[in-house]
């Protein structure tokens, strides 16, 4: 007998979660963590049924760690470098988060590619900011991209992970106009600024089962 298929994720909270019941969430870090940052504050300000059970960082002494930590959440370092292949580390990210119930992973500027096994553990709840308004601009420095190829609405987007980059169906976008006297860290700076109030806005969306995916498209459910 072969073994019994998952329908594909639709966006949805798993089966039997009352809608606002918060999400356990598990946040994968690189580096600064300010968007890491700005989901505890909402969470702590209540405005984000959310309880962030784990970080989980690729790399040793970055920030987002000590953000964790001076929050009260559990962070963990796990280096790609000390597993044979990309699945296998992908795996084992996978199972830290499962073992602390993490329902839906939140990547904020999380420096690596997962690949499906990961995405497969997670249900497919797996969310990402990325500093451009996509499909434009995809891959490192969106926004010296954005500058360069001199788009006057630059912006961010929060959306759900595939297996592409910077490519997964989109929940919310954000535009910031782009001045004549930008430069790539003032843009990137206005772009944080949206990117801290559309992160935990998505999450809250998922939180309260309000997303749902159909092909590309994010719907919206209207309140309840
Ligand atoms: C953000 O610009 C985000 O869009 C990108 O990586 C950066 C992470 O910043 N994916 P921080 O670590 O959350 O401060």
């Amino acid at each position: 007998m072969s073994a019994p298929t998952r329908p594909p994720f639709d966006g949805s909270r798993p089966p039997g979660v009352p809608p606002g019941r918060p999400v356990p969430l598990g946040v994968l870090v690189s580096g600064r963590g300010s968007n890491l940052e700005a989901i505890l504050a909402a969470v702590e300000r209540g405005e984000l049924p959310a309880e962030v059970r784990l970080v989980l960082s690729d790399r040793p002494g970055v920030r987002a760690l000590e953000v964790a930590r001076s929050h009260g959440v559990p962070a963990e370092v796990l280096e790609r470098r000390k597993f044979p292949e990309r699945d296998a580390y992908d795996r084992a990210l996978a199972a830290h988060l499962l073992e602390r119930g993490v329902e839906l992973c939140a990547l904020a500027g999380f420096l690596r590619l997962l690949g499906p096994g990961f995405l497969e553990a997670l249900g497919g709840r797996v969310m990402n900011v990325h500093p451009s308004l996509l499909p434009a601009f995809p891959g490192l420095e969106a926004q010296r991209q954005a500058l360069e190829y001199g788009v006057r609405i630059a912006g961010c987007t929060v959306h759900f992970v595939d297996e592409a980059v910077d490519h997964g169906p989109i929940i919310l976008q954000a535009a910031v106009p782009v001045g004549d006297e930008e430069t790539p860290e003032s843009l990137a700076e206005r772009i944080l600024r949206e990117e801290h109030r559309l992160y935990p806005e998505a999450i809250r969306l998922y939180a309260l089962d309000r997303l749902r995916i159909r092909g590309r498209r994010v719907l919206q459910l209207p309140e309840t």
